[in-house]
């Protein structure tokens, strides 16, 4: 029989399933941080690098009551102030990160410098005892994805997650859940994309210009593979199960030219093994973003099975992570012979042409569902929510930015032990991604995941 290509209240109350399914384990990985905790209970530590991220990470610390910062450091004095302005409760400052390390007081560093001194810093780290939290991409050369394993095999009791926060994320858990329940069908394809215009500018600096725009130089910077698809090849992992066979890509400098030599437009093909591919562009050229109606710009990424597909974005601070379900629509019904009929056909064509897809439901995360237990006013309250989803009028939201779930995460972990769902291995398959996709691009051939063993050894 012919499926409806609009999702159903089955198909709804399916998806209810695996979203209060997922809503559990949203609830197991989101710690349970009491508010306003006492001094001694809170996690102290450090944050080293105190550039835009770093900044922007102790802005979302400072409303998390389970750490307190003690320290914060960076060799560039501007940033090291506004560092310490963004977390405020006057941290001591540092130029050098190796007088942070040796303070015994503290439990826990957070790492945002650029990533040619992510490997030095977390090794430092750890070998000082201290629980890492580092910005993805997590290292930079061969080298240090073999060191950083043996490293941090040595020393189990240690902490250490990357900044990949869609692993945090409660929608994306819950499209995992549903991928994992079958809900798509088989998921052959992952696409994604995050278009800039402009993509980075070149800051003018005498004297620190490449310090400054690290990311524009193959001497500090993996690119737009490092910085971008890092977080979105992640997610392919992540739905698919497994980790890619080989990567092919293209990668040109073609349209800024002003000294840069990481490439300003890539785009990749990954192959996983069954078959499943991802395509992968980043350009600085084009914006646009066909998902959500065109509502936003620039990145998102859309998960494609046999029996339905779904779109979905991190999104910012001010736009909030969405995702949206489409059934697959309907097989195309064989043309059945004779004159009257054929008409019909050819009378529904402009119709079947123009509403062959079908329509985007948002996805929900459990506190959304009708319960038993809830009240006729909380009852009525959400299927007001719910229709106007439906209409598009109103969109589901997180309960929290999944920055401050993996922050929490984190600082829960160094008390726990809990291991971190961005863990080490997750980091460095992802920082392997960035190593051989930069080398399929560069030597225009399909290289193999598994020529990293050899690499850097
Ligand atoms: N997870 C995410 O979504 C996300 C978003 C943005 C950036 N990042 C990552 O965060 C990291 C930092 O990016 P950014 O945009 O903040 O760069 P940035 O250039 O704005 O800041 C980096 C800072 O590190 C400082 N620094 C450099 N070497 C140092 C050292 N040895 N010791 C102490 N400080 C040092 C610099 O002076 C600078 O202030 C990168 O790895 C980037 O990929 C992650």
């Amino acid at each position: 029989m012919a499926r409806s290509s609009d999702p159903t209240r089955r198909d709804v109350l399916k998806t209810a399933g695996a979203v209060a399914a997922a809503g559990a384990i949203a609830r197991v990985t989101a710690p349970t941080i009491q508010r306003v905790k006492a001094a001694s209970d809170q996690v102290s530590y450090g944050l080293i690098g105190t550039g835009s991220r770093g900044q922007y990470l102790l802005t979302h610390l400072s409303k998390i009551d389970a750490g307190r910062c003690l320290a914060v450091c960076d060799i560039y004095e501007p940033n090291l102030r506004k560092g310490a302005a963004a977390i405020g409760g006057n941290p001591k400052t540092y130029l050098d990160y190796r007088e942070l390390l040796g303070r015994r007081d503290i439990d826990a560093v957070l790492i945002a410098t650029p990533l040619y001194e992510h490997f030095r810093i977390t090794r430092d780290a750890l070998l000082a005892g201290k629980h890492v939290f580092c910005e993805k991409s997590l290292v930079f050369k061969a080298e240090e994805i073999h060191a950083l394993r043996k490293l941090a095999g040595e020393r189990p009791k240690q902490i250490l997650q990357v900044g990949l926060q869609r692993r945090y994320s409660q929608f994306y858990q819950t499209v995992k859940q549903m991928v994992d329940k079958g809900l798509l069908g088989k998921v052959t394809h992952v696409n994604a994309q995050w278009n800039r215009n402009p993509g980075w500018v070149m800051k003018p600096d005498p004297v620190r210009q490449k310090e400054l725009n690290w990311r524009l130089f193959r001497q500090y910077s993996g690119g737009a593979a490092a910085e971008l698809a890092s977080h979105q090849v992640d997610v392919a992992d992540w739905m698919f199960g497994s980790r890619p066979e080989f990567v092919s890509g293209v990668g040109g400098l073609d349209f800024t030219k002003d000294g840069r030599d990481v490439f300003d437009n890539i785009q990749l093909i990954l192959k996983y093994p069954k078959g499943q591919k991802m395509m992968y562009q980043a350009i600085s050229t084009n914006r646009h973003l066909s998902l959500f109606g065109g509502a936003r710009t620039e990145f998102g990424e859309v998960i494609m099975g046999t029996e339905g597909t779904v779109e979905i974005t991190v999104g910012k601070d001010n736009e909030p992570p969405i995702a949206l379900w489409f059934v697959e629509p309907s097989p195309a019904q064989p043309t059945p012979a004779g004159g009257k009929k054929e008409k019909a056909t050819i009378a529904n064509a402009t119709l079947t042409a123009a509403a062959a897809g079908s329509r985007g439901l948002p996805i929900m995360l459990s506190r959304e569902l009708v319960t038993g237990q809830d009240s006729f006013l909380k009852r009525e309250m959400k299927f007001a929510r719910l229709w106007m989803y439906r209409k598009g009028i109103m969109m589901p939201r997180e309960d929290e930015n999944p920055v401050d779930t993996q922050l929490e995460a984190f600082l829960d972990a160094t008390r726990t032990g809990k291991k971190p769902l961005a863990d080490l291995e997750l980091g460095l398959a992802d920082s392997t991604m960035v190593i051989l996709s930069n080398l399929a691009m560069d030597e225009g051939r399909r290289v193999y995941f598994n020529e990293i063993e050899k690499m850097g050894v």
